[in-house]
């Protein structure tokens, strides 16, 4: 028998409207690219009612719920799947922690944010996650599986 495939690990990183206003789109793709990760979804998208509510709806009962859907529909935002060994804690790690007053420096959030409100960024918490918010975000069909063919980088 030979080796058995396993689906590499995917976690959906998505960049929120304050974040593409303020123009950290190139920054916070940088910290993943830097990190090793491999960038196999991306688009600049104005999302629905629908697919916010669908993300966000184990926060349904929460107070802050319906601010949060107006928060995500107020401008474009930057979908992305990054995929490797590890991806969806990792990214986790490099976004920081869920209010920004409490986020390390050296994160995304602390660094460049403020507001629980206004975070900057989304990474999924789980491994189920990141394949539930991919399927959402991006369909069934939209990752685009690629390997590296310039070897070496630089000739
Ligand atoms: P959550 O899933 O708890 O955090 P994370 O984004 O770190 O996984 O919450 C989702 C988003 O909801 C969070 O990024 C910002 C918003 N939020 C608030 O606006 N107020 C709050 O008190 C909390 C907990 C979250």
């Amino acid at each position: 028998a030979g080796p058995v495939s396993v689906r590499a690990e995917i976690s959906y990183v998505m960049i929120k409207p304050d974040g593409v206003q303020r123009g950290l789109v190139g920054e916070i793709i940088s910290r993943f690219e830097r990190k090793g990760f491999k960038l196999v979804g991306l688009k600049l998208f104005q999302c629905t009612r629908e697919i916010a509510e669908e993300h966000y709806k184990d926060l349904s009962s929460k107070p802050f719920f319906p601010a949060l859907v107006e928060y995500i529909l107020s401008g474009p935002v930057v979908c992305m799947v990054w995929e490797g060994e590890g991806v969806v804690k990792s990214a986790r790690k490099l976004i920081g922690a869920t209010n920004p007053l409490e986020s390390e420096p050296g994160t995304i959030r602390g660094d460049f944010a403020v507001q629980v409100g206004r975070n900057v960024v989304h990474g999924s918490d789980s491994v189920e996650n990141g394949e539930r918010e991919t399927a959402l975000w991006f369909g069934k069909d939209g990752l685009v599986a690629w390997e590296p063919t310039i070897t070496p980088w630089l000739i």
